[in-house]
C-alpha cells in the first residue's frame, strides 16, 4: 500500500468520527441510488427487472459496494440511498415496498437490501474511498397494506398504537393544516400519519436518528415528505442527528419552499427543478422564467448554496421522457451541477434513461451494463470534475452565489466563482440541430481579463480573450460551453490533452482532505 493511501485512510477514519456538517456538504456531489434498482449482490446484469410491475428487483447494499467505482469515476463524492428500515411485506395494487418509503419497523433494516452488517460495510467502503453516505429517512408516516380505516396499529414498531397517529383524512394541498395532519397514500396502501408534534413521538425519533447515524456512520440525511411534518419537529431532529439534512418540500413556489430552510439546513430545490426542466425540455422553453427564477430563489431563500440541486429523481418523470435530444439533456444536467447548492444526479441520468412518471422512472441500472462510455456518463464526469477542480482551487467557490450574467431567448450564461477562479457556463436550448454561431461575451459579463487564456472544458478547446477582454464563444449543435481559467487547470487532469506535462507522467487520483474532493494529478511514472 502506498504511503499516500495509508495517510488518506488515516484521515478518512478520523473524519468519519465527526459526520459532515452542512458547510462540508457544500463541496460534495451526490449520486442518488434507488437501492433496489442499482446493483445486485452478484453484480449480474442479466437479471430481469420489470419496472412497471413495482416489485423488488434485487438491488442490495453489497451490490452498491461492488459498484462504487462506477459512481466515483463520474466525479461523485457521496451517495444518497433509499430508506433503510424494514418495510411492509407483501404485494398490492401499488406494488411492493421496493422503494423503502413504507416503514413498519424502524428498528430493523430492510432485509431485501441486506443485513445490518452490509450497511455498516457500505458506509465503511464509502469512507475508505473518501466518499460520504446520505440516507433517506421518513419521519412523517409508516406504511400499511390496507385502507385508512383498516389499519392494525399493532404491526408497527415502535409506534404500535393509534394514539401516535392523526385520525385518517386525505390531504388537501391548499390547506396547510391538512398537509401536516392528513394522510398520504391511498386505499390500497395507507400511510398512517404520525403525530410528530407530540413530545413522545419526537423523542422516539430523536433517539432513533442518533443511533442510526452513529451505528452506520451516516454523513447526511434526505428527509422524505418534509412539508407533511410540522416544522417545529426539525430543529431538534436535526440537532439529534448532528448532520446535514436536505428536506423534500415538493412544491415549485419559492415563497413556500424557502421558509423550510429556517427549520433544516437544506431543502431540495424544487422551484429550480421546474424552471430548468421547462427551459431545456424543448427548443421553445422559456429562458427568461429560468433567469427570473434563479434570481428569486437567491432573494427568498436563506442560503441557496445549501439547497439540493437536481433535474431528476424517483418521483418525477425523467427529463428524457420530454425530449430525446442529447444536447438539451447535456445543458440541463450541466446547469444543475454548476448551480448553487449540492448537485444531486439520479441514477440512470448517465444512461439517458427516459422513463416517465412513477413507476416508469425507476429502471434498473444493471440493464445498461453500467456503460462508462455512454455520452452522458462521460459528460457528467467532466462537469463534476470541473466543479471539483473549482472547489479544489478555491473553497469559497461553493459559497459564491451563481448569477445569470447574460441571457437571450435561447441562452443563459451563469457565473460562479471569484475573479480568476470563476466558472462561466453558457447554456442553450437550441438543441442538437442548433446552428453554429459566435456569442460575444464582454469582460463585464465573464470577469475574464484582457488576453486571458481560458479553456472550454467540455470540448477541451483553448480560447484567449481579445485585448478588450471579450470572449468570442463558438457555439454549435446546441452544446453547453463551460469556461475556466487555463492557469487554474494545470496538473488537474481536466483536459489533460492540453495540460499533460510529458508522456512520462500518468494520471492519479488523490484525495484532498481540505476540500474533501478528489483531484486528478500527474505523477511521474
Ligand atoms: C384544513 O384541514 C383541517 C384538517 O383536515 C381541517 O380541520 C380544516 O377544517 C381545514 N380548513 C379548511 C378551511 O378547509
Ligand atoms: C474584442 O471583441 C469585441 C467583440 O467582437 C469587439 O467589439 C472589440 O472591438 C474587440 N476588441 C479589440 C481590441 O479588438
Amino acid at each position: 500500500m502506498r504511503l499516500w493511501t495509508l495517510i488518506s485512510l488515516g484521515f478518512s477514519l478520523m473524519s468519519t468520527a465527526a459526520a459532515l456538517s452542512p458547510a462540508q456538504w457544500r463541496s460534495q456531489s451526490v449520486y442518488q441510488v434507488l437501492t433496489d434498482r442499482f446493483a445486485r449482490t452478484d453484480g449480474s446484469t442479466s437479471a430481469t427487472c420489470n419496472t412497471g410491475s413495482q416489485i423488488y428487483c434485487g438491488g442490495t447494499w453489497q451490490g452498491i459496494i461492488n459498484k462504487l467505482d462506477y459512481i466515483q469515476d463520474m466525479g461523485f463524492t457521496a451517495i444518497w440511498i433509499s430508506p433503510v428500515v424494514a418495510n411492509l411485506v407483501g404485494n398490492s395494487a401499488d406494488g411492493e415496498a421496493y422503494h423503502g418509503y413504507w416503514a413498519q419497523n424502524i428498528n430493523e433494516v430492510n432485509s431485501n437490501f441486506g443485513a445490518s452488517s452490509d450497511l455498516v460495510a457500505l458506509s465503511a467502503a464509502l469512507h475508505a474511498k473518501g466518499m460520504y453516505l446520505m440516507v433517506d429517512v421518513v419521519t412523517n408516516h409508516m406504511g400499511y397494506l390496507g385502507c385508512q380505516t383498516c389499519v392494525n396499529y399493532g404491526v408497527f414498531t415502535p409506534f404500535n398504537s393509534e394514539s401516535y397517529y392523526h385520525p385518517p383524512c386525505d390531504i388537501d394541498y391548499s390547506n396547510a393544516t391538512s398537509v401536516q395532519v392528513c394522510w398520504e397514500g391511498d386505499n390500497t396502501v395507507s400511510l398512517p400519519d404520525l403525530r410528530t408534534e407530540d413530545s413522545d413521538v419526537l423523542s422516539t425519533w430523536e433517539s432513533w436518528i442518533k443511533s442510526l447515524v452513529s451505528t452506520y456512520n451516516i454523513d447526511g440525511l434526505r428527509v422524505d415528505s418534509a412539508q407533511q411534518v410540522d416544522q417545529a419537529f426539525f430543529p431538534p431532529f436535526q440537532s439529534a442527528a448532528g448532520v446535514y439534512i436536505v428536506g423534500e418540500v415538493f412544491n415549485g413556489d419559492p415563497t413556500y419552499v424557502c421558509p423550510y430552510q429556517n427549520y433544516m439546513s437544506g431543502v431540495l430545490n424544487y422551484p429550480a427543478y421546474y424552471w430548468i426542466t421547462q427551459a431545456f425540455e424543448s427548443t421553445s422553453g422559456s429562458i427568461s422564467n429560468l433567469v427570473n427564477g434563479i434570481n428569486e430563489m437567491k432573494s427568498d431563500c436563506a442560503d441557496t448554496t445549501l439547497l439540493g440541486s437536481f433535474l431528476e429523481n424517483h418521483d418525477n418523470p425523467r427529463f428524457p421522457s420530454y425530449t430525446s435530444d442529447l444536447s438539451l439533456a447535456k445543458n440541463a444536467i450541466a446547469f444543475t451541477i454548476l448551480a448553487d447548492g449540492i448537485p444531486i444526479i439520479y441514477e440512470g441520468q448517465e444512461q439517458h434513461y427516459s422513463g416517465g412518471g412513477v413507476p416508469n422512472n425507476r429502471e434498473a441500472i444493471w440493464l445498461s451494463d453500467y456503460s462508462t462510455t455512454a455520452p452522458l456518463y462521460t459528460w457528467i464526469a467532466q462537469v463534476n470534475q470541473i466543479r471539483n477542480q473549482a472547489i479544489f482551487k478555491d473553497s469559497s467557490y461553493v459559497t459564491y452565489k451563481a448569477y445569470p450574467v447574460y441571457s437571450d431567448s435561447s441562452t443563459i450564461v451563469m457565473r460562479k466563482g471569484y475573479a480568476g477562479l470563476q466558472v462561466i457556463g453558457v447554456f442553450t436550448n437550441l438543441g442538437a440541430n442548433g446552428a453554429s454561431y459566435t456569442l460575444n461575451l464582454p469582460s463585464s459579463d465573464t470577469g475574464f481579463t484582457a488576453s486571458q487564456a481560458v479553456t472550454e472544458v467540455m470540448s477541451c478547446t483553448a480560447y484567449t480573450t481579445n485585448s478588450s477582454g471579450n470572449l468570442a464563444v463558438s457555439m454549435a449543435s446546441g452544446l453547453a460551453r463551460i469556461f475556466y481559467p487555463t492557469a487554474q487547470l494545470t496538473g488537474s487532469g481536466v483536459c489533460d490533452v492540453i495540460t499533460r506535462p510529458t508522456s512520462s507522467y500518468h494520471l492519479e487520483k488523490l484525495y484532498d482532505h481540505k476540500s474533501m474532493i478528489y483531484q486528478q494529478v500527474f505523477k511521474h511514472k
